[in-house]
């Protein structure tokens, strides 16, 4: 049902790749992204194709695209504008790929430094649209067919991360909620689950090569369902990869609320090592605004659901995501999303303004009618108090005992390591000489609102 189709735009400089083999990738936007990547180079190295540091240096620029908020959008239309300048004095072929390529399908093509313009679903395309375009003279090519099959089940990502300590694993593609602020369904299509086999042993092969941590990532992990001859649930899938090896780590996101169930939960709190960490995006804590959001739950819902989580697993951290000055949000409202974060007290946030993206339920039925100042102060806000409420939380660690796992050098100082406990609080560690994957035992010194600093014990 895949259909690659051409258009009449001609690229500014027809390039012929032979010889020139190197591919540069940047990648925007979330780990799906990354991991994305990750299967692009994979695909493309069996083409021939090496990874190359250097932008100069490549016949190929890859960049994989974020559209989750129009700012994402203005950074890739501003990398565009140099890749057209490096154009210039060098040939290079530029394809965009991601959500973004999605979006906006022709709209980008039409971009002077634009060759090849490729959506989430169509990687495996990339060889071919990279040859007819060889072919047909320089001509510009495109694919943003979604599909309701591919998950790149067969394909082994090759790694970009410089340590070797965590390795992303998706277990899903798409997302099937409409949550009406969100562009991600359209992007991304359906939602679809990973074969439970090929996740196993894409995990084993990690450990195999020495990595620690394995991230099991969709975007609704929750819903995670597999009817082979055993259905496999993502409770279920939980078991199987942790079982794999008590050694490795293994986390996930992200969750949604609505669908995190208590299996989930006991499954997490039955095997040492699922970090106790999870990420449950709240959105906003005042119901109408969960209404007007879709997101199929209310305030009492959330709490609920973060009192059962602490029932089972008193240590568990829990993340979240907010968004500020969502449609006809009242200071009412806001305040509702101020009290919920000082009831749940997070450890940790990401804190976005809504940003109306064109095709969404919102931006077709809901004005967008909070300021753009009130929306700047209303997230002032929630910034604010979540660093408070992150150090406070930070200071309750002071005299803890952790194992971290190590990740490297702190950047900051080449004498200290830095790693994750398994509550995804980052440590900060004088060296003993300990080496990326290995585990580090500390006790908490320490902090500020981002980091823990700890000593070895
Ligand atoms: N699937 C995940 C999140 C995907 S997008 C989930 O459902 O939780 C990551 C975050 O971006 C969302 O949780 C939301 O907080 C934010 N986001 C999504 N669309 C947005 C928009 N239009 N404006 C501002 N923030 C948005
Ligand atoms: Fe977007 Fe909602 Fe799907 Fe998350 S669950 S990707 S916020 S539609
Ligand atoms: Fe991720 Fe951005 Fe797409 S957050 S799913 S890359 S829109």
């Amino acid at each position: 049902m895949d259909k690659t189709y051409n258009n009449n735009f001609k690229s500014v400089r027809p390039v012929a790749l032979d010889g020139r083999k190197g591919v540069y990738i940047e990648t925007y936007g979330c780990q799906m992204n990354v991991n994305d990547s990750e299967v692009i180079l994979s695909i493309l190295e069996k083409e021939g194709f090496a990874l190359c540091g250097e932008m100069e240096k490549a016949g190929l620029v890859i960049i994989n695209t974020c559209a989750i908020r129009d700012n994402a959008e203005q950074r890739i239309w501003g990398r565009l504008d140099v890749f057209r300048q490096m154009k210039a004095r060098h040939p290079l072929v530029v394809c965009v790929v991601g959500c973004m390529a999605e979006r906006l399908k022709d709209e980008l093509l039409k971009h002077k430094a634009v060759d090849i313009v490729a959506g989430p679903d169509s990687y495996r395309k990339l060889p071919a649209l990279l040859r007819s375009m060889t072919e047909e003279d320089g001509r510009k090519q495109i694919d943003v067919m979604l599909s309701s099959e591919e998950t790149y089940a067969d394909i082994s990502p090759v790694r970009m991360d410089k340590n070797g300590v965590s390795a992303f694993i998706s277990i899903m593609r798409g997302c099937n909620n409409v949550c009406s602020y969100c562009v991600v369904p359209y992007t991304r299509g359906i939602e679809r689950s990973r074969d439970p086999e090929t996740i196993i042993r894409e995990a084993r092969e990690l450990i195999e090569c020495g990595y620690k941590e394995i991230n099991l990532l969709g975007q609704n992990v929750d819903s995670y369902l597999w009817k082979g001859q055993e259905t496999v649930n993502f409770a279920s899938l939980l078991r199987k990869t942790a079982e794999i090896s008590p050694d490795t780590r293994i986390r996930f996101s992200t969750s949604h609320p609505k669908d995190i169930s208590d299996e989930v939960l006991y499954t997490m709190a039955r095997y040492d090592n699922i970090c106790k960490h999870i990420h449950l995006p709240v959105q906003s804590g005042s119901s109408r605004m969960l209404e007007l959001m879709r997101r199929k739950y209310d305030r009492d819902w959330y709490l609920e659901r973060i009192r059962k989580i602490r029932e089972i697993m008193p240590d568990c951290s829990v993340t979240t995501d907010v968004i500020a000055g969502f449609c006809t949000e009242t200071e009412e409202d806001h305040r509702e999303t101020l009290s919920l974060m000082e009831e749940v007290r997070f450890d940790g946030a990401f804190m976005f303004q809504y940003s109306e993206r064109p095709g969404t339920l919102a931006a077709r039925r809901y004005k967008d009618d909070v300021p753009p100042e009130t929306k700047t102060s209303r997230l002032n806000e929630i910034i604010a108090l979540q660093n408070r409420i992150s150090l406070e939380n930070n200071q309750k660690e002071i005299g803890k005992h952790f194992r971290v796992l190590v990740e490297g050098h702190s950047k900051r100082d080449k004498d200290f390591l830095s790693g994750r406990a398994s509550n995804n609080k980052m440590c900060v560690f004088p060296s003993k000489g300990q080496r990326p994957g290995e585990y580090a035992e500390v006790r908490i010194t320490g902090c500020t609102s981002a980091t823990l600093i700890a000593e070895n014990i």
